[in-house]
């Protein structure tokens, strides 16, 4: 098995650019992402050492009239490596796997790796969120060349798992089973060539109790942290079990 990847999502948090500096200290790790807001990424780049940076969105294309978007060449100069796209709370604001396409292929263009995200808000008796993933990944990862598909990163996850109004935690074998049916998604869609090279995370209430198992037998590279990833200790006991 492969070293893990284990992001931190900030979302919009800290409040301070004091906090936003010592939480990145005390998180500097090797295989970690730090996802800063936008503003904190300046500073937060200039004290990591060891993991890397990554932001939380990007704008669907590259230059002009789009008041309040960032540009992934922007982002790229200031040394971002990764960017978080279609996360549940952006897709919950409308945005379509159509323009998770555009910003993937902005992302893609600039040189960032994009972490995609996709997952059910709930799941139903008859199975019909399995087609409502499977229709994520196939439009949002649309006419995308091989070399493409090796630098993408899949984050699964369910939404109904997700923050502190989270119906329940996912299990290990939720995520097992989703890690393996995206990749059958991509391999029928893109070919096997294509599915084998795209790395899968999970994400949902991690925390340092579930981590261990979601990383041994979730059956991904690794893990999407939201809210564990702001209090220190917690998220280094995940990057540990990591
Ligand atoms: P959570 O958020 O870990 O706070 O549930 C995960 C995410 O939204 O990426």
């Amino acid at each position: 098995m492969s070293k893990k990847i284990i992001v931190a999502n900030w979302k919009m948090n800290p409040t301070s650019e004091k906090e936003a500096i010592s939480l990145a200290k005390a998180t500097d790790k090797n295989g970690v992402i730090i996802s800063a807001p936008f503003v904190f990424i300046p500073v937060v780049k200039k004290v990591l050492k060891k993991a890397k940076l990554g932001a939380q969105d990007i704008a669907p294309s590259s230059v002009g009239s789009q008041t309040g978007e960032v540009s992934a060449d922007m982002l790229k100069g200031f040394g971002v490596k990764y960017v978080i796209i279609g996360h549940s709370e952006r897709r919950a604001m409308g945005e379509s796997n159509n323009i998770v396409n555009k910003k993937l292929k902005m992302a893609l263009k600039s040189g960032l790796t994009p972490i995609v995200c996709v997952g059910e808000s709930h799941r139903d008796n008859q199975m019909k969120y399995l087609g409502f993933v499977s229709a994520q990944i196939n439009e949002s990862f649309k006419n995308l060349s091989s070399v493409d598909f090796k630098k993408i990163i899949i984050a699964y996850e369910p939404v109904w798992a997700i923050g502190k109004d989270a119906e329940r935690e996912a299990t290990p074998e939720e995520s097992h089973e989703m890690a393996i049916f995206i990749k059958k998604v991509l391999s029928d869609t893109f070919g096997g060539n294509n599915a084998k090279n795209v790395k899968i995370l999970y994400g949902g209430s991690i925390n340092k109790k579930n981590s261990y198992s979601f990383l041994n037998y979730g059956g991904v590279d690794g893990l999407l942290v939201g809210r564990a990833s702001l209090d220190q200790k917690e998220f280094n006991e995940i990057i540990k079990n990591a």
